[in-house]
């Protein structure tokens, strides 16, 4: 019998990515490759990558570039290296990818991923190299095998939803990952039901456009993502429900007053609003105003009133003045923040506003991050000290750095180090927080 293949994946960009990852390996598991210890060892390399920002796509070809000596090496030993390049940038790239390193034997688009084992068994054949940008009809991942249960962490990630009707005028997603598309009800509680199966506790549902997900309950009665989190509250065993990430215009009633009912939905919410100023949100095409945004929030700390609020920001878009960054800052002064992303405006190419005229300079962009985060992390320290003296439930989810000590998840995302035993791994116990970093809590396990 042959040694086992090994692979080792990559992972860049969002959680999706690390869900797909993740069942991508199992794939690969099932046809016969085990987990390798670095890309040097690995027969079958694969990069998951992310378009979102420019840095974010020119880091697969450098890192391109340093795999090219490890196969070389590898090929000169007698051994091989294949090597296939996943995700975002695969699907907005396509065989531009092979132009600009031809030692790319795969490029797999997000949607086809449960044909990469056969694909690189063609390449494997001499086939040549191999793309694959479809958006097949058929739900990849129902041909995309879970972890086996040994691996399983107490806290997993589950797709609901994939893709984006929305168009914002600076995003990629709708071009990389396709029109906004939702799993059906029975397929996720199936799944879910598994996941608590082996173990998992917690589960994050995963969309571009989580909140925009729709199905059918029993006897064909339209469900949104709020009667998903009441059926997959239902379930035993599963203890806490998060959902990442919304959209605005998607916070529908059903999904607020599930927050109001539903104690294991998580209060934590990721709630991008990219900007505060109208004419800004207008060019960016968000379709709602800041004030629109400010009563969403308003209705939802009323149905939660615990609920920490997180977020994403661009400055620099085309066109932003001065005084339109300032009404950026303003609406975080009002709204507060728990914790929250920012970036300088990255120009994506086939996007409506990369070709704006209005292009702002790079300094006033870095600038502006800066008085942003500047903001966003003062009010990111305050929530972290209004921790401290607090008891809350905290699920221990792994083993910290140092013996004795493991780290768990507090309701509110934040990790939490504690001295604990192995033992509690899965459980959600209480501990008192007596101590904060920027995002991490340390506490003592309360007897
Ligand atoms: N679907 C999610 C997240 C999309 S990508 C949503 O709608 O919120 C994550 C974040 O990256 C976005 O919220 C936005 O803040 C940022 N982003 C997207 N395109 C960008 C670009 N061209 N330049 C800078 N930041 C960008
Ligand atoms: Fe991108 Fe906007 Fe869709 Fe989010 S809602 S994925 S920012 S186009
Ligand atoms: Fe990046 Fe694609 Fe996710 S562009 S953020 S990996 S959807």
């Amino acid at each position: 019998m042959s040694a086992p293949r090994k692979l080792w994946i990559k992972t860049y960009g969002c959680q999706m990515n690390v869900y797909d990852s993740e069942r991508m390996s199992s794939a690969l598991a099932a046809a016969g490759y085990e987990q390798g210890a670095s890309p040097e060892d690995a027969d079958l390399v694969i990069l998951n990558t992310c378009h979102i920002r420019e840095k974010a796509a020119e880091k697969v070809y450098s890192d391109l570039g340093r795999l090219r000596p490890l196969r070389a090496a590898k090929e000169a030993a007698g051994g091989r290296m294949q090597i296939a390049v996943a995700g975002c940038v695969a699907q907005a790239e396509g065989a531009e990818i092979l132009r600009r390193q031809p030692m790319v034997d795969l490029v797999v688009g997000p949607q086809a991923y449960h044909r990469l084992p056969a694909m690189a068994e063609r390449a494997a054949r001499g086939d040549g190299p191999q793309i694959d940008t479809d958006f097949p009809e058929e739900d990849k991942f129902d041909h995309l095998p879970q972890a086996p249960k040994a691996r399983r962490a107490p806290a997993a990630f589950l797709t609901v939803q994939e893709g984006c009707d929305k168009f914002c005028a600076f995003c990629v997603v709708p071009y990389t990952r396709g029109a906004e598309v939702s799993r059906p009800a029975a397929r996720i509680l199936s799944e879910a039901r598994e996941l608590v199966d082996r173990g998992v506790v917690e589960i994050t549902l995963l969309g571009q456009n989580v909140n925009a997900w729709h199905g059918e309950g029993p006897g064909g009665r339209a469900w949104g993502l709020g009667d998903l989190v009441r059926a997959l509250a239902e379930i035993e065993g599963l203890a806490r429900i998060r959902y990442t990430t919304s959209h605005p215009n998607d916070m529908d009633d059903g999904l607020i007053a599930a927050h109001a009912e539903v104690p294991k939905l998580m209060p934590y919410l990721h709630l991008p609003v990219q900007a505060g100023s109208d004419r800004i949100l207008k060019a960016m095409n968000r379709r709602h105003t800041a004030a629109d945004y400010l009563r969403l929030v308003a209705r939802i700390r009323a149905a939660r009133p615990d609920i920490a609020l997180s977020g994403d920001f661009i400055v620099g878009f085309p066109g932003e003045t001065e005084a339109d960054f300032e009404a950026t800052l303003t609406l975080v002064r009002e709204v507060g923040y728990a914790s929250a992303f920012s970036f300088k405006y990255s120009a994506r190419p086939g996007t409506p506003a990369a070709d704006a005229a209005s292009q702002v300079p790079e300094p006033v962009k870095a600038e502006r991050l800066a008085r942003l985060q500047s903001l966003l992390g003062e009010q990111q320290a305050a929530f972290q000290a209004g921790c401290v003296g607090r008891e809350m439930p905290v699920l221990i989810e792994k083993p910290g750095r140092h013996a004795g000590q493991m780290v768990g998840r507090s309701p509110w995302l934040q990790a939490v180090h504690l001295a604990a035993d192995a033992g509690l791994l899965g459980r959600i116990v209480p501990v008192a927080i007596e101590g904060v970093g920027t995002n991490s809590l340390a506490g003592r396990l309360v007897a």
